[in-house]
Formats: C-alpha cells, sequence, structure tokens
C-alpha cells in the first residue's frame, strides 16, 4: 500500500476551541476579547490572516507534510488565491485547491494553471468540486442542478486535458465548444495538476471514477469507507483505470496517553454544546443535499444530553465534531500510538493519501510532525498521477499541430 501525508489550512479562521469562536486567531474572530498578537489583523496591518496561514503552510512543510487542502465555501478565503499567494513562501509544500467548474472557463484554468505550475514546480493539485447544497449555488448565482453540474464537470475536465495536451484542439460539447486552441510555447513544459475530487451521490463516483487521480472522502466507519472504495474502484475499471487512488480528511486529536487525548475532545465537546452549536448544526442541515454520513444518521437516535463518548464509532474514531458542525466531522481521538495504529488500519483498506489536521492547525502541524508522520519514515510516495481517462469521442481532437 502506498501512504503519504497532506494536511489542511484553515480558510475559514482558526482556533483552539471552535470555528467561529470569538477566541479565534486574526481577523476571523468575531468580536469578543482578543487572544493576543496574532488577533485582529486587519486590512492594512504589516501582518494579516494570510500571513498566519503562511505560518501553517511553512510548519507543514518542515514538519513532512507534502502538501496541504483548502476548502473553498463563499464564507471562506479563496483557496486558489491563497496558494498563489504563499507557494513562493514555501519549498516543497503543494497546494490542494477547490474550486467549481462554473468558477472558471476551461481555458482559464488551464492557463492559470500553467502558470502556477512553472513558477512553483508543479506543485498545484485541483480539488474539483460540484457543490453539496443547491440553496448555496444559488446564492452564488449558479442555477444549474445537482447532476447536471456533475456532466458540466465531466465535460470540463475532458477540455481541460485537451488544451492541455494539445496546440489545435477541437470540442463540440452541450456546455463547452473550442476552436483551435491548446497550450503552447513554454507553457506546454508545465505538467496538468494531480486531480481530486470528492461526492458520494452516483455522479460524483462516475465523475471521480472517469477524472480522478483521488478520490477523496470524509472519513466513516471503515466499513463505510471499505465499500466506498470498492465502488469507486469498479466504476473506474469501465473506463480502463486500474489505478484511481484514495484519499481521506479525518482530524487528529492525539496526546502522549489515551485520556489526555480524550479529555481534549470533551473539553471541545462540551464547548461546543454550551455554545449552541448542536442547534447551529441542525440550521444548516436544511441547507444540504449531500449524503448524511452514516454515523450522522445516528445522531438522533442518542440520548437527549449525549456526552462526548458516545460518539465513538470505532475504537479511536470519533464522530463528535460533526455533532458540533466541526467539518470533515470525524477525528481520531486517542494516544500518538493508537492514532498509528488507526491510520495503518484506514491504509490497509486503500487509503493512500491522509490529510490530518488538528485545532490549533499550526501547533498541531508540529504536534503531528512530532509525533506522528515519523512513524512511516520511508514509506512516504508522494502524490501519484493515475492513468488518464480518455476523453469523450465528441470531444474532435485536432492533435498537435506545432503552430
Ligand atoms: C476531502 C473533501 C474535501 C472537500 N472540499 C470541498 C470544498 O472545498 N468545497 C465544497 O464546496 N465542498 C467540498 N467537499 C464536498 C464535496 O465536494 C461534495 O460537494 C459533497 O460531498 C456533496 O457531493 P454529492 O452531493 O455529489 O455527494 C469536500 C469533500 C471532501 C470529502
Amino acid at each position: 500500500m502506498s501512504i503519504e501525508f497532506f494536511t489542511r489550512l484553515p480558510l475559514h479562521g482558526e482556533t483552539q476551541y471552535l470555528p467561529g469562536d470569538p477566541r479565534n486567531r486574526g481577523d476571523w474572530h468575531r468580536g469578543g476579547p482578543s487572544t493576543g498578537a496574532v488577533s485582529g489583523f486587519a486590512v492594512g496591518d504589516h501582518f494579516t490572516y494570510i500571513d498566519y496561514l503562511g505560518q501553517i503552510a511553512r510548519a507543514a512543510e518542515i514538519n513532512g507534510f507534502g502538501g496541504a487542502l483548502m476548502v473553498n465555501a463563499p464564507t471562506g478565503e479563496e483557496p486558489w488565491t491563497v496558494c498563489s499567494l504563499l507557494a513562493r513562501e514555501t519549498r516543497t509544500l503543494k497546494f490542494v485547491t477547490a474550486f467549481q467548474p462554473y468558477h472558471y472557463t476551461p481555458w482559464v484554468a488551464v492557463q492559470q494553471a500553467a502558470t502556477y505550475q512553472r513558477a512553483t514546480g508543479n506543485r498545484l493539485v485541483w480539488n474539483i468540486i460540484n457543490g453539496g447544497s443547491d440553496a448555496i449555488q444559488r446564492q452564488v448565482g449558479d442555477y444549474s442542478g445537482h447532476d447536471d453540474r456533475y456532466a458540466r464537470a465531466t465535460e470540463f475536465m475532458d477540455v481541460v486535458r485537451g488544451y492541455w495536451h494539445n496546440e489545435n484542439f477541437h470540442y463540440d460539447g452541450t456546455y463547452y465548444k473550442a476552436d483551435g486552441g491548446g497550450l503552447r510555447g513554454p507553457l506546454k513544459k508545465a505538467e496538468l495538476p494531480l486531480i481530486c475530487t470528492a461526492g458520494s451521490s452516483i455522479p460524483a463516483r462516475e465523475f471521480a471514477a472517469k477524472h480522478a487521480d483521488y478520490y477523496l472522502m470524509r472519513a466513516e466507519h471503515p466499513d463505510e469507507v471499505r465499500a466506498l472504495i470498492a465502488d469507486v474502484r469498479e466504476r473506474a475499471l469501465k473506463y480502463g483505470r486500474h489505478d484511481i487512488r484514495f484519499g481521506l480528511s479525518i482530524d487528529v486529536i492525539t496526546r502522549e496517553t489515551e485520556d489526555e487525548a480524550r479529555a481534549e475532545a470533551k473539553r471541545f465537546f462540551d464547548e461546543g454544546v454550551a455554545r449552541g452549536a448542536v442547534k447551529a448544526v441542525a440550521a444548516h442541515a436544511g441547507l444540504r443535499t449531500a449524503r448524511k454520513l452514516s454515523y450522522e444518521h445516528g445522531y438522533q437516535e442518542k440520548a437527549e444530553n449525549p456526552g462526548y463518548e458516545d460518539f465513538f464509532i470505532h475504537p479511536n474514531v470519533w464522530a463528535g465534531f460533526g455533532y458540533i458542525g466541526i467539518p470533515p466531522g470525524c477525528a481520531l481521538v486517542g494516544s500518538y500510538a493508537n492514532v498509528v495504529a488507526r491510520i495503518r488500519e484506514y491504509n490497509e483498506l486503500g487509503i493512500d493519501l491522509f490529510f490530518l489536521a488538528g485545532y490549533p492547525h499550526l501547533e498541531e502541524a508540529y504536534r503531528l510532525g512530532e509525533h506522528v508522520l515519523p512513524h512511516f519514515r520511508g514509506e512516504r510516495d508522494g502524490l501519484v498521477k493515475s492513468t488518464d481517462a480518455p476523453i469523450e469521442l465528441r470531444a474532435v481532437n485536432g492533435g498537435p499541430t506545432g503552430a
């Protein structure tokens, strides 16, 4: 089994308590008393929240992470801009920038990525996402339906590959047309970014099967993860692709002992409940169209006032973060030794790429770098590109012209 570790940059603000907490870092804190030097960054200051993200990125690469995931949401900092700003402050870190096909035309995405790749030594990874909520899509001006968005994404990637690998690419699709464009000159030296995607609806799995190097999941019980991997692998085989890989996003609360780690999970949980996070999650649920994860179904069956310990769905796998609205929802909670054992368990199921992060991201990047990643020294593979899927037949490929 191959294995690689990335982390995540908090584009929605940082806190060791809860996202949105008044004690949050930088100008992401919402009123309330400042926590110290890093709180209250404002436009025009010498240092801004992006400088803090830069510190986390440096900490991540110094501690041996191969890359950092950045989530794209209308409420957060825009990830492609952030990774462009941070690329030259870092040396090796790959940046996984999420975007939706409607954010760019295929050509703009291709040209922007080619320039970025040339400037950074191919350190860009794309996470092509398609929205989990129709209501939020409409807020930002996208009125296409769920399945339509995936059909558009499939064409988007066909056209991106066509432009990337040809100088004279023609395409006549439902969503896109192209008449003779393509990367030329020095831009051709850049590598197409590695493609990640996520989403567990059938159209999302089909899109991944055709176009993704890595299919990303939020952590669930190992049985659910195993089943999803098997399904997407089978779908990829239909496109002649034997080597699609799998990524798992999971937070980590780890300490020297089980008791210390559990005490920290309890602290998060109790604070979240006390601050009304459970009601806020319920209010947001109405906006969401994405599949409920297996453990979320169990939330309703919990006792009236569940405790943090009611949310272990597997040894050391804790869904309490989801209950109090902290994405991705699941965390590994336990001693360093047990967290390493659980990572190995998910790795054996077929997870090649782990996105590990904790709060606060800066300090926890050091903790993970000092106590978890060293156990995998000598086993790391970096990112691996899979076999390209064939471009749809309706793409009329003019091939390279040398023009
Ligand atoms: C690791 C990971 C990262 C994700 N990043 C984003 C993101 O940056 N922005 C976003 O809107 N959705 C993100 N998602 C959500 C999915 O892309 C997708 O929209 C959601 O799972 C619903 O898809 P579905 O309705 O097709 O199942 C992410 C999911 C995973 C597992």
